[in-house]
Order: structure tokens, then sequence, then C-alpha cells
């Protein structure tokens, strides 16, 4: 069984990455948050950092791209290649509006011919491997039967499968019963991803499909960074692991930054969900949402630390 770390992006950039390798190990693959590659030809210098092959070091690393381009597609696998990936991931589940409508992330979902064409090309090119991590379709799971029929005839290297469709956004529940059902049609490696918070919520997931061999975990990994871990079998986070850990991205992102306040802003990017593994947040959410500056959110920070008792799972609240 293998377990990864979803792409989050604003979240789980290079120093996330990094950070939480050092302090809770176990993961097998982290996700690169999307890059956009387009007919410039060159990553700007926010996407090569997510690659540079010193800022991954020691971790396995499986940059995601987003587009629906098979040139600007098969230019970026070559420049990965060069550096030394082994596997790029497309995405076709971003479900943003500034996204979908230029067709790419979930709404290349709604072109079979040109997704089609798509594949043709890449594969027939590419000098990496390449996996998938779709939705169901746009806006209705019936979609995803024609959708599997295309994903199927490629040397898929293993398509991630969080069953959604892009209406449904982040809020509604994942459809576990469409992915029941569309499961045993599928002949390619899979992985399931979407909406696992705990052991017991993915050990259920596993005895209810054991022909999936990985599963793909986001948010539920933000609120218990240990989570991977303990599926592992090793320990959950205790209170002073988890503080070093706060403290060094916190560090990182001060010095890359330049400005504790931009890295308080970051940081509390990740407390949305982090704040779930502590009981008694509540009193101490205002200040922690209000802390202007560095010293604010340091302080902030302590108390939680000080006055919340970790709970033995999160409870997510997202
Ligand atoms: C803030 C945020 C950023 C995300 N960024 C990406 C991304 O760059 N690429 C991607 O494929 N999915 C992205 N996702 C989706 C997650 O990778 C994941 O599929 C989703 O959160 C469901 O899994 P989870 O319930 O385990 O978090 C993002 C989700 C969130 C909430």
């Amino acid at each position: 069984m293998e377990y990864e770390f979803a792409p989050l992006e604003g979240i789980t950039g290079p120093e996330f990455r990094r950070t939480h390798h050092h302090f809770f190990p176990g993961v097998d693959r982290y996700f690169t948050p999307f890059l956009s590659p387009n007919q410039n030809h060159m990553f700007p210098p926010r996407e090569l950092r997510q690659v540079l092959p010193e800022e991954n070091r020691g971790l396995t690393v499986v940059p995601q791209l987003l587009t629906k381009n098979a040139d600007d597609f098969l230019w970026a696998a070559g420049e990965l290649a060069a550096m030394g990936y082994g596997e790029v991931n497309l995405n076709l589940g971003c479900p943003s509006g500034t996204v979908t409508a230029k067709g790419k992330g979930a709404g290349f979902l709604a072109d079979l011919t040109g997704l089609e064409r798509f594949f043709d090309q890449v594969f027939e090119r590419t000098p990496v491997a390449i996996s998938v991590k779709t939705r169901l379709g746009m806006t209705s799971e019936e979609e995803f039967g024609p959708l599997l029929a295309l994903f199927n005839r490629y040397p898929i290297a293993r398509l991630t499968i969080h069953p959604r469709v892009r209406e449904d956004h982040y809020r509604n529940p994942v459809r576990l019963e469409a992915f029941d059902r569309f499961l045993p049609l599928c002949t390619l490696p899979v992985c399931f991803n979407g909406g696992i918070a705990t052991v017991d919520q993915c050990r259920a997931l596993q005895d209810r499909w054991p022909e999936v061999d990985a599963f793909m975990i986001g948010q539920g990994l933000l609120a218990d960074p240990a989570l991977i871990r303990r599926l592992k079998g090793g320990p959950p986070a205790d209170r002073e692991t988890l503080r070093a850990f706060h403290d060094t991205l916190y560090a990182k992102y001060c010095r890359r930054f330049q400005s504790p306040k931009q890295a308080a802003y970051h940081m509390k990017e990740l407390w949305r969900y982090l704040h779930c593994l502590f009981d008694g947040f509540e009193s101490f959410a205002r200040p922690l949402r209000k802390a202007a500056d560095g010293p604010a959110y340091e302080a902030a920070v302590a108390a939680v630390f000080r006055e919340c008792p970790l709970r033995a799972d999160a409870q997510p609240d997202w």
C-alpha cells in the first residue's frame, strides 16, 4: 500500500514538503501543486522552485502539470525528465472557474475528443511516465463511464480518482458509491483521494476496496501531519514534534519572505486545518486569525500549544 501527499496549491510547497518529511517521515510520494506550462516554454521562478532537484532532495516528488496543450505538456515533461523526474502527473480535477473556463483541469473532462487527441500525442512522445488525477466529470458522475473507457486505453501509470464532480468543488460529500461502481471497470492502477482525515476512515476504505493500491490524502494530512506515519504503524504526533515542525516551517518562511508578517500569513493557511487537532482551539482562534505581525502570531501560537490538548484524531471542519 502506498500513501501519497496530495498537492495543495499555496500550502504544500518545497519548504513544507521538506519540513514535513523531516518530522513526519513515511509519505511515499509528494505531489507538487500544479505548474501551468504555456507556449513560452519557460518555468517562471515560482514554478521552477517547486521542481528544482535541490529543493526536493531526499523525498520522492511527482511534479503536476495543468494544461490541455500536448506540445506544452511534452516540453515540460522533457525539462522535468532532464532534471531527473521519472513521472509527471496531469491535473484533470482543478475546479477553479478561471481554469475550467479555459478547458483545463476539470474543464478538460468535458472535451472527450480533445482529451483523446491530447493523450494520443503525449503518450506517443513522452520521455517520462504519466499519471493522472481526475474528478468524475464536470456536472454529473455519469460522465465518468466514457472518461474511464478512454483512460483505460492508455498506459497511465496510476489513475488517482477524486470522486467528486467539478460542481461539488470541495464542499459536497465525496461520492463513495460512484467509486464503488466505477472501480471494477478500471484496468489501470488506482489511487483513491478525498475526505480521509483519520486512520479508521482510511482503514474502512481499504477494507472496502482491497484492489486500490494507493491512497492520497491532502487536507487530513494538514490537520494531522502524522496521519500517514500512523497508517504505517508509527506513533501519533506529540506536542513537541508538532511544535518543532511548526517552528521550523515558520522559520523557513521567515527566511524566504524576509518578513515574519508574510510568513505568518502563510502559516495561517496551514492552521485552517491544523487547528482541528487541538481541543478547545475555538477560544484561541480569534487572536490567531487577527494576528497582523510576527510577534502577535507567535504569541497566539504559543497560547494554542500551551493551553490546548492534542486530540487523538483530527476533527475536520472543512
Ligand atoms: C487549497 C487547496 C489547493 C489545492 N491545490 C491542488 C493542486 O494544485 N492540484 C491538485 O491536483 N489538487 C489540488 N487540490 C485538491 C487536493 O489535492 C485534493 O484532491 C482534495 O483536497 C481532496 O482530497 P483531501 O480530502 O484528502 O484533501 C487542492 C485543494 C485545496 C483545498
